[in-house]
């Protein structure tokens, strides 16, 4: 075969361009920014489009990393994946070449393994490189495993992947989770919809983008309700159709421009902000004294000037939808800097989100790191500029919110990590009138 197409056995990741955000903080932020569409519906969107041989059109799809890492990994399949204009992506999954998802992939984006369900539904196998394997750090993906062998698949685990088969078709079964999964849910929603009969899947997760999946699938032709709000049952079809899907704005940059505009002051008004999708965030907002208004699709946010005054202590604790998203966590923290008193901090669903207050301290917050899931955060105090480093992407999100409230300037490593999941955070930020750049690593580390 003549067939040239990339395909590695073994992983060599690409080299990551090592920028860093240069920030000069306290300056009160003013104006208007347009919220993007959501990442964490939008990958899920683009995966279910394989679940049909036809064409499927997408608006309002941010342009972020992990969209151009989904959109290559299924052109590295043989999916057709054009990119018309900005925000628009069309998927056309007609002939897949390979139904392998190397660990290239995986590594770059845990989200990946949303292509597990569809592919092994739609084709009857997939090979799948575990993003929980050893090489990239813990992430369990159990619960995905076992809700596929709730729908019949055969699984074998072998060097880091999973060999997936479906004898037939998948059968639909009942798929019952031991806590709430985003993925897991959506995963076994996906697999379930060309599955041969009823599917239940308990609890399933209540996420806006979860539910922005079902819409879609079922303008695809599936039959998908949410019969209780921890309830998805489907009836599974021989077959899907191509279809067209707006994606639903992003409450997690939304919630984090919240944050921007209350922490570093000044008056912002949200565009095409998910108000609906933010009550538990608005309401903590609410607590701490930050002045919110929710319009049709905006929300306007007026913060306190730098040294002017303090917010009111919160005690925050993650949990799944409807619940505080762990997503707004890293950003709230920030706040808490500025409010009189201690506020504390758990998170209930990740054990890895609360290190990177470390690099917080380092801009002089006041941080106590009680354990993996507890913390406490002193104020109010203010910031002042850093050299930090990103690790992930909602740290980084945070790191440039300190950045903007503190006096002096802040150097913030890592950049890479941010444009993961914000579509253009620094033209946004220097719009409001932030002082903020991204610079190539080696010139900004030059002192200024
Ligand atoms: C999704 C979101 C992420 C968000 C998270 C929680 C995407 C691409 N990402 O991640 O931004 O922070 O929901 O709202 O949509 N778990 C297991 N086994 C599994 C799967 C998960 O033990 O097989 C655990 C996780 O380690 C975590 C908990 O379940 O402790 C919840 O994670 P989950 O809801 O699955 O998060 P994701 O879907 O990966």
């Amino acid at each position: 075969m003549a067939d040239a197409r990339p395909f590695h056995w073994e992983y060599r990741p690409d080299p990551v361009p090592r920028e860093v955000f240069r920030v000069e903080g306290g300056r009160p932020l003013a104006g208007t920014v347009r919220i993007s569409g959501a990442k964490n519906a939008a990958l899920k969107l683009l995966a279910a489009a394989t679940l049909t041989g036809e064409r499927c059109r997408f608006t309002n799809v941010p342009e972020i990393e992990d969209v151009r890492v989904m959109a290559e990994t299924l052109g590295d399949l043989g999916v057709v994946v054009d990119h018309p204009a900005h925000g628009i992506y069309e998927v056309a999954a007609g002939d897949v070449d390979w139904l392998f998802v190397p660990l290239e992939a995986a590594a770059k984006m845990r989200a990946s393994f949303i292509l597990f369900g569809p592919l092994l539904s739609r084709f009857g196998r997939v090979i799948i490189s575990n993003p929980g394997g050893d090489r990239i750090g813990r992430r369990p993906v159990n619960l995905h495993v076992d809700a596929m062998r709730a729908l019949g698949a055969e699984i074998e685990y072998r060097n880091g992947y999973y060999l997936a088969k479906a004898p037939g078709r998948l059968r639909g079964g009942e798929v019952t989770f031991p806590f709430v999964s985003v993925m897991g849910t959506e995963n076994a929603l996906l697999a379930a919809t060309l599955a041969e009969g009823r599917t239940v899947i308990r609890p399933a997760a209540q996420e806006p983008e979860v539910d922005d999946l079902v819409a879609f699938l079922q303008k695809m032709g599936a039959a998908v309700e949410r019969t209780a709000p921890d309830t998805i049952v489907v009836e599974g079809r021989r077959r899907l159709r191509g279809a067209e899907h707006h994606v639903i704005p992003d409450r997690i940059e939304a919630g984090t421009f919240v944050v921007a505009a209350a922490v570093a002051g000044g008056r912002v008004t949200l565009e095409g902000a998910p108000c609906d999708y933010l009550g538990s965030f608005i309401e903590t907002m609410g607590q701490m004294g930050v002045q919110v208004a929710c319009g049709r699709d905006t929300i306007e946010v007026e913060g306190l000037a730098p040294g002017a005054g303090a917010y009111r202590t919160a005690d925050v604790a993650t949990a799944p939808y409807p619940g505080f998203a762990t997503d707004l966590q890293p950003p709230t923290s920030v706040l808490m800097t500025r409010c009189a008193g201690t506020s504390r901090l758990h998170e209930t669903i990740f054990e890895d989100r609360l290190e990177w207050l470390g690099e917080l301290r380092k801009m002089g917050a006041a941080v106590a790191i009680l354990d993996s899931h507890h913390a406490e955060v002193t104020g109010p105090g203010r910031l002042r500029g850093a050299e930090v480093d990103i690790s992930d992407l909602r740290a980084g999100a945070s790191l440039i919110l300190g950045a903007l409230a503190a006096d002096g300037i802040s150097t913030i490593h890592g950049a890479h990590h941010v444009e993961r999941g914000y579509e253009n955070i620094d033209r946004k930020f220097h719009d409001l009138g932030a002082r903020i750049e991204r610079l190539p690593e080696q010139v900004s580390s030059t002192p200024s």
